[in-house]
This record gives structure tokens, C-alpha cells and sequence, in this order.
């Protein structure tokens, strides 16, 4: 076992997407990790966010390690908490004659080609010794064998792509970085904008604040080691059926 302890994880902690759960996927991880120093990265800049990436923006990747290495502190902890499921120009699909090229291309790109990218763009960072948590919010939606309503052809299919892509990294990064350890993690349906179109489908009880999302999200990723990277989780530690 290494570093399941919160308290021992000394550093920098990026995270990126400061929406409903990743801001408060960043007051936890303050709180609960009181000796990281805790970075959010976001398409507003400061003072919305300490970095400004567009995580769609190769340029903006490209400069990531050099804007986190000016921190002068270790990277111990990436989580990924953007995503898109809805927009202006963005629904998702009830049925196959609203499935067109453009929203399939936007789901894939923010929903799974990001997040292998931004992995990417950090790992110069790595060092071979020390425990690392590379984290992506998933969905239970994205799970192929669970998916049993079928619609939401894009978001599902992207998030599907987004676990494939990771597990993949975590293959690769148990041999090259063997102390980094892969989450890919879902958050619950949680109260945030992504959410809300959708909300009328769910029972109070089973809608999370923010808040609560990202204790539990912070709990389960603390606790994985890098002997269990790769694997797709739900907010209550719960192994997914991929
Ligand atoms: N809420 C739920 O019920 C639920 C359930 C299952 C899974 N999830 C997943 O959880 C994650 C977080 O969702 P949320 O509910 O917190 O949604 P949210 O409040 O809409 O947050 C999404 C965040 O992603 C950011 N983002 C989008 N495109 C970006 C880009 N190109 N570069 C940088 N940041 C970008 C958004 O920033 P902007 O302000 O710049 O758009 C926003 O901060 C998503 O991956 C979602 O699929 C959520």
C-alpha cells in the first residue's frame, strides 16, 4: 500500500474545470490536505481560476508543465473535473435523427480527447518515486454494459472513450511511473449546471450538493493505490461495469 493517508500528500494539486464539482472538489481537497497547495485551472483565468486552460487548446496544454513548474513544489495530485453534456449549440440525443457529426465531435473532444491530452501535457511532472493521483470525473452513463435506456449517444459514447483512453494510460504509467495511480470516477448526480436540465428525472435524496459530491469524490480517490490505477469508479467506491 502506498500514501492512502490524506495527511501525508505534500505538494501541488491541480484541478481542472472549476464548475458545480470541481470547485468544490478544490475546497475539499484544501481542506482534507491541508500541506497541498491547491492550483484550479479553468477557461477564465485568474481570479476566476490560478491558471487560465482551455483544456480544447493545444497551446494552452503545451504551457501547462512550465506555468506548474514556476510553483517550484511537486505535483502530487491532477483532477480532471471538466466535462460538457449540454450547450448552446448541444443536446443530447434522444433519438438516432438528432445524431449529428458537429455535437458528436464536441462531446468527444471536452469529454475524452481532453482528458488523455491534459495527462499528457502533465506527465513531464512525474517523478518515478513518488506517489501520484491522476483523477477524471466519468459517469455511470458511460458504461456500455450498464447502458440499458440507450440516448445520449454522444456523452455516453465520449465518456466510454475517455475510460478506454485512461485505462490505457494507467497500463502504460503502472510501468513507467509504477507510484502513479489512474481514477476514473463518477460523481453522483450532483446539482450543478450540467445537471440541471435534467433534474426532474431525479429524487431529492439521490440528488448531491456539490459539497457532498466532492467529499465523497476526495474519499474514494484518496483511497485508491497505485495497484488499483485504472479503475472506473462510483462516488460511494463502487467498482462500474465498463
Ligand atoms: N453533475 C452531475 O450530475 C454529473 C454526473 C455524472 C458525471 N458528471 C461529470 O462531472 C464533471 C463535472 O461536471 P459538473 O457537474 O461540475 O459540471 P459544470 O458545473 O458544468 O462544470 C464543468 C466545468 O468544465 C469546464 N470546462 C468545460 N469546457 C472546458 C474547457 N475547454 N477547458 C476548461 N474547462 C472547461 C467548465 O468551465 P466553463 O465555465 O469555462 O464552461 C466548468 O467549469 C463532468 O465531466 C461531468 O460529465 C457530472
Amino acid at each position: 500500500m502506498v500514501e492512502a493517508a490524506s495527511t501525508t500528500w505534500v505538494g501541488l494539486a491541480l484541478v481542472v474545470g472549476p464548475g458545480g464539482i470541481g470547485s468544490a472538489v478544490a475546497a475539499e481537497l484544501e481542506r482534507t490536505c491541508p500541506d497541498l497547495n491547491v492550483l484550479t485551472a479553468g477557461r477564465h483565468g485568474p481570479p476566476a481560476s490560478s491558471l487560465q486552460l482551455d483544456i480544447e487548446n493545444d497551446t494552452d496544454l503545451n504551457q501547462l508543465s512550465s506555468s506548474l513548474r514556476a510553483e517550484g513544489l511537486p505535483l502530487r495530485l491532477v483532477f480532471n473535473c471538466t466535462g460538457r453534456l449540454h450547450g448552446p449549440e448541444l443536446q443530447p440525443e434522444k433519438r438516432l435523427q438528432q445524431v449529428e457529426r458537429s455535437p458528436l465531435e464536441q462531446q468527444f473532444g471536452i469529454n475524452a480527447i481532453a482528458p488523455i491530452l491534459l495527462a499528457k501535457a502533465i506527465e513531464p511532472l512525474l517523478v518515478r518515486d513518488q506517489p501520484f493521483h491522476f483523477a477524471s470525473l466519468s459517469a455511470r452513463v458511460g458504461s456500455i454494459g450498464d447502458n440499458r435506456t440507450g440516448g445520449w449517444y454522444g456523452y455516453r459514447a465520449a465518456k466510454a472513450a475517455q475510460n478506454q483512453l485512461l485505462r490505457s494510460l494507467s497500463i502504460e504509467w503502472a510501468r513507467r511511473w509504477p507510484m502513479a495511480t489512474v481514477s476514473l470516477l463518477h460523481p453522483g448526480t450532483t446539482d450543478t449546471n450540467l445537471s440541471r436540465p435534467f433534474q426532474s428525472f431525479v429524487a431529492p435524496d439521490k440528488l448531491f450538493s456539490p459539497k457532498r459530491a466532492a467529499r465523497q469524490l476526495v474519499e474514494v480517490l484518496l483511497e485508491q493505490t497505485p495497484d488499483q490505477s485504472g479503475a472506473f469508479l462510483a462516488w460511494d467506491g463502487q467498482s462500474i461495469d465498463w
